[in-house]
């Protein structure tokens, strides 16, 4: 009887049970209208989809088995510029969650304020960054002033919409993995009250993190989840949550299906079996989910962001190998996992709406160009050089010049401390040096000589701001001076370079023109039918791409992403325009629409290895700070240094494993004299004797890359011992420290006998 009532008001919710659901928390469970409910979640992002398809891709999640639909809110996408908020076409959320509803689906709400995400600085504003000793995710009364400010309009959107008014916004999160960054209760909970005093009144809250960090700000009056990987151990996860909170509903508040892109780095997948045994390890404990990313999408235009350390921009597309692909389409991956939850459904499932329409584009010539340094807007002036956020721009490329004060002699060194992140120097219009942050390349010697009065050209293209760590107090453009020598460059001028189509579509591109070097290329295609294809860039070298007026997105040559997604609905039947800005110049100035991404060609000599041929570390004669063996256990192990060690140089030797196979570590922290984990945003991998990069991401950096996901793993068949050794940037005092092994069950490659080296001089290699 009660079944036939619960489904009977289910069909005639809209219309005649007018009374509005209620979602509650339970003892052990989440209760809707008062019964047993597990919540399914598909994470989707509505920026990363264009507003034409939201409907799509909430009716594929629907179609896969979820009963919700998990989304972040972006603040720097709808607050572009201070108290200017923009909730229309792609940021209207709200529509957003009424389509979701329409389908019968949930909402669950995540505003951050920050929401890393592999957003641009984790979705906080640039704007912020104009306050110069701004604290982020701090209780800095500026950036708390803002949030609240921000929080209150959105309230404005998406507060009517809770469930128990009617809507069907059943949770919403407060902050975003604290634990991973401080340990303040205080600012959890003043960003709790802002977001109540936003109107989120009618919902629970709750606060997601770690299994390693959810006690550091955990609130009593917040809901704790947490976030873990494909091919996590589950039970081991929840443990420590289940002793704190014996009676609290589980749920794994981000499951990843597979994970994220970033330029000059592996395409990342993660197995599907994998994906599908967890989600379905934690149905049958009753354990609610959210799988990050169900459809990932695309960071369209100039929203990707970076990690740090080592810094390393993320990839345009956002495709996370999920089970809905980047352009909507069912994958492998989606229907092992749709068969897995038609077996939890208590109906047949629907089926998957159709894919929109693909086309390819035949080649087309981008026949229009302008070099950029003829085409430059009105410089402004300024003595010291100050990064890109004091001229009031917040992405895209800017362009400092000036003239040396003296001669310069071949061999001599200029410094540009630092550059965030690719610059191209030029003499008198001649490239002298390109210099990448993702490799610390902040100085060059001078390949000549140089007159006084030569004409010093600094372009830097601004990549994603750091969206992890923090870093994310991450200016854009020179940070700090540039020297030439031990003389401090002054009497800058600088052009700012946006990346709004206002900006570039006011270019006087000229036909047939062919400038070599940064250059704006414009060029046009028709369609007598328009669906969505790859733009292929294969033949470009790094810059952004604008149809039709939308900035569609980085490029890169160097991969691992070489094509665009370009969707059919910003496209039209006849004249397409294109433009394109190749801050590095083009191989071929065509361009064509291919019918399937390709997203894993890296190019050049990128090997992201740290060994280099013929090195072999020699550790004869070394005095360990420590040698020692690790306990068979998973999660943190601290280990005390007999006495307080100092240097610059760490070596990790692990001598053997708990059991046969390669040697993996996830993350390794230093303890300073106070016992607290030193920063690690200057470290930097020298040497590794073994790296596990056939089949994944596994090199040493991962060791301090500031995720408990990723990890340095060996390859298969080399022997132990292995040591990796890492620069720490700065001389250190360190009296202990901390390795964290793999998160999966057993953990597996988890180091037994180690040994570790601190000193001030380099290792013998
Ligand atoms: C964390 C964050 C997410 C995202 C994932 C990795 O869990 O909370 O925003 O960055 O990592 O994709
Ligand atoms: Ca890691």
């Amino acid at each position: 009887m009660r079944l036939f009532t619960t489904l009977f008001c289910a069909a005639v919710a809209a219309s005649l049970c007018a009374k509005p659901e209620a979602f509650t928390v339970g003892k052990g469970t989440f209760l809707l209208n008062g019964e047993p409910f597990i919540v399914k979640a598909a994470e989707v992002h509505y920026p990363r989809i264009p507003e034409p398809y939201w409907e799509h891709r909430i009716q594929m999640c629907k179609a896969l088995g979820m009963n919700t639909i998990c989304i972040y809110v972006f603040w720097n996408f709808h607050e572009r510029a201070p108290g200017d908020f923009d909730f229309s076409g792609n940021a209207d959320v709200a529509k957003f969650c009424r389509l979701a509803q329409k389908h019968g689906m949930y909402v669950i709400v995540r505003p951050g304020p920050y929401v890393c995400a592999e957003w641009e600085m984790g979705g906080l504003p640039w704007w912020l960054l104009k306050k110069e000793d701004i604290r982020l995710r701090t209780n800095d009364p500026y950036y708390l002033e803002r949030v609240g400010l921000f929080l209150k309009r959105l309230g404005r959107e998406l507060a009517p919409l809770q469930l128990a008014r009617g809507g069907n916004i059943i949770m919403v999160q407060v902050e975003n993995e604290y634990g991973a960054y401080a340990a303040d209760k205080s600012h959890v909970s003043n960003i709790r009250d802002l977001v109540r005093a936003a109107g989120f009144t009618d919902v629970p809250l709750f606060q997601c993190d770690w299994t390693s960090t959810f006690k550091r700000n955990g609130l009593d009056d917040l809901l704790w989840t947490l976030n873990f990987g494909t091919g996590a151990d589950i039970d081991g996860q929840f443990r420590a949550l289940k002793e704190a909170r014996p009676d609290t509903p589980l749920m794994c508040s981000e499951y990843w299906s597979g994970w994220f892109d970033h330029w000059g780095r592996k395409h990342e997948t993660r197995s599907a079996d994998v994906m599908v045994k967890g989600i379905g390890d934690m149905l049958d404990r009753n354990i609610s989910f959210s799988l990050y990313m169900t459809h990932g999408g695309t960071t369209f235009g100039w929203w990707g962001g970076a990690n740090n350390p080592a810094y390393s921009a993320m990839c345009s597309s956002y495709d996370y190998d999920a089970p809905i692909n980047e352009a909507g389409h069912v994958t492998p991956k989606y229907e092992k996992l749709r068969a897995l939850l038609q077996k939890h459904a208590k109906a047949p499932l629907p089926e998957p709406p159709a894919p929109p329409p693909v086309v390819t584009v035949p080649t087309f010539a981008l026949d229009r160009a302008v070099s950029l340094f003829d085409t430059l807007p009105a410089p402004k002036s300024t003595e010291a050089i100050r990064p890109m956020e004091a001229f009031d721009q917040g992405w895209g490329a800017i362009l400092y010049t000036t003239e040396l004060p003296r001669a310069a002699k071949k061999g001599e060194t200029l410094a540009i401390d630092e550059v965030h992140d690719w610059a191209q120097v030029f003499a008198d219009g001649n490239l002298l040096a390109r210099l990448d942050r993702r490799k610390k390349e902040f100085a060059f010697t001078l390949p000549a000589d140089l007159p006084a009065g030569t004409k010093l050209d600094i372009l830097v293209e601004a990549m994603g701001r750091v969206n992890f760590g923090g870093s994310i107090h991450d200016r854009k453009g020179i940070t700090n001076q540039v020297k030439l020598g031990n003389d401090v460059l002054t009497g800058w001028q600088v052009f700012n370079l946006p990346p709004e189509h206002a900006f570039v579509a006011a270019k006087a591109a000229k036909p047939g023109a062919h400038p070599s070097g940064p250059a704006y290329w414009v060029g046009a295609f028709d369609l007598d039918k328009v669906g969505d294809t790859f733009l292929d860039m294969r033949d470009w070298g790094k810059g952004m791409v604008w149809v039709n007026g939308i900035a569609l997105g980085r490029f890169w040559e160097i991969g691992p992403q070489q094509t665009l997604f370009l969707p059919g609905c910003w496209l039209k039947k006849g004249r397409n325009e294109v433009i394109v800005l190749d801050l590095k110049g083009p191989r071929a100035t065509t361009l064509r629409g291919l019918d399937k991404p390709i997203l894993d060609q890296l190019r050049g000599n990128l090997s992201d290895t740290h060994r280099k041929p013929g090195q072999a570390l020699d550790l004869a004669g070394e005095t360990p700070a420590l040698e020692t063996a690790l306990k068979a256990a998973g999660g943190w192990q601290n280990l005390a240094f007999a006495a307080p060690a100092k240097g610059r140089h760490l070596c990790i030797e692990v001598r053997s494993t708990q059991r046969p196979g390669p040697v993996a570590i996830a993350e390794i922290e230093l303890l300073g004299p106070d016992g607290k984990p030193l920063p690690r945003e200057d470290w930097r991998a020298t040497y590794a004797d073994s790296e596990e990069t056939r089949s994944g991401n596994a090199t040493a950096d991962k060791v301090y890359d500031l995720q408990e996901s990723t990890f340095w793993q060996t390859t298969p068949d080399a022997k132990a011992p292995h040591a990796i050794v890492l620069d720490l940037g700065t001389e250190t005092q360190a009296t202990g420290i901390r390795i964290l092994p793999r998160a999966e069950k057993g953990a597996p490659g988890q180091p037994k006998d180690v040994r570790i080296f601190l000193k001030t001089t380099p290792f013998k290699l």
